[in-house]
């Protein structure tokens, strides 16, 4: 079996790419935009370009492609020009594991479900491009294609599998070390998935049958605060350092405030733990 990881030098499709790695049964391959990594060679690809996309998946025929792709300000790029290459070229055959995120119910009174309504951001609101991207991504995967996979996240953390941490606790880390304190929003809810888990589902999900919507992490929910404290202790770093940061912010700013997701869902479909 032959699997495209998408974003295979990121920070989820790394992990992603490793496991697929010593799978016997498989041939990776992976791509990166600008980061070539030194642990492995993979293949420079922009998802946007159209002639060396079209190149690329016509040689490489994949059995399964992996979306493990993101681009900050330029989310809506890869949505109109990427996914549009991808879900063009690709052919029932071919299974999609897309990976998108909880931000697609950013109204914000989670937790929820897997069939809840989506909701998008306005044009002038500082996360639109990345909210609006992903809604508009899953919208559009959902219409055209019917072998595909979206697996929904909320924040992901942790050690990968090349010993790359997530920035927030990469920041948390830099902050107690030196004895500073830190401060976390306590009212924003989340459901904070592993990167390995999200990682391993991944691969499960590319080895077997099953297609559909599924949301991602463990049955409990937590606030910034309460997950970093937790974090700080899990580090061996003093607890008493993370604060509860200020909960105001500008109109066009508001950050969804519980975007927290029920994975009863995938505990039936996959067998995997999540921390
Ligand atoms: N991180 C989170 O907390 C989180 C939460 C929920 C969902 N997600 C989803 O998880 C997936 C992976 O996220 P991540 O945190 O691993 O992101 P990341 O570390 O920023 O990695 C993004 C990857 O996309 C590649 N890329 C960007 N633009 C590209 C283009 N035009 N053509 C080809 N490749 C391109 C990058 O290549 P270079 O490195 O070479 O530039 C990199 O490999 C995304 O779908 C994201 O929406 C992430």
């Amino acid at each position: 079996m032959k699997i495209i990881v998408f974003g295979a030098s990121g920070y989820v499709g790394t992990s992603v790419y490793k496991l697929l790695e010593h799978q016997s049964d498989m041939e990776v391959i992976g791509t990166y935009l600008e980061t070539e990594p030194e642990y492995d060679e993979l293949y420079k690809l922009d998802i946007n370009e159209p002639e060396s996309f079209s190149d690329f998946f016509k040689k490489e025929n994949p059995d399964v492609v992996i979306w493990s792709v993101m681009n900050g300000p330029n989310e809506h790029e890869l949505t109109d020009q990427g996914l549009l290459h991808l879900i063009t070229h690709i052919t029932p055959a071919t299974k999609l594991i897309y990976i998108s995120s909880d931000f697609v119910y950013s109204e914000g009174k989670g937790p929820y479900a897997e069939h809840d309504p989506l909701s998008t951001l306005p044009d002038d609101h500082i996360y639109s491009n990345y909210t609006n991207a992903k809604v508009k991504a899953e919208r559009f995967i959902n219409n055209e294609l019917t072998n595909f996979v979206i697996l929904r996240s909320g924040p992901i953390y942790g050690e990968n599998q090349i010993g790359k941490w997530d920035e927030l606790t990469d920041e948390l880390a830099y902050h107690l070390r030196s004895g500073k304190p830190i401060a976390f929003r306590d009212d924003l809810i989340r459901t904070f998935v592993h990167v390995e888990d999200l990682a391993n589902v991944v691969v499960k999900f590319a080895q077997q049958d099953n297609t559909g919507i599924y949301n991602t992490g463990p049955s409990t929910n937590k606030s910034f605060y309460e997950f970093m404290s937790g974090m700080a202790e899990q580090l061996g770093y003093d607890a008493n350092l993370v604060e509860r940061a200020s909960e105001y912010e500008e109109a066009d700013e508001e950050v969804p405030k519980d975007t927290s997701l029920v994975t009863e869902k995938i505990t039936g479909v996959v067998d995997q733990r999540f921390r």
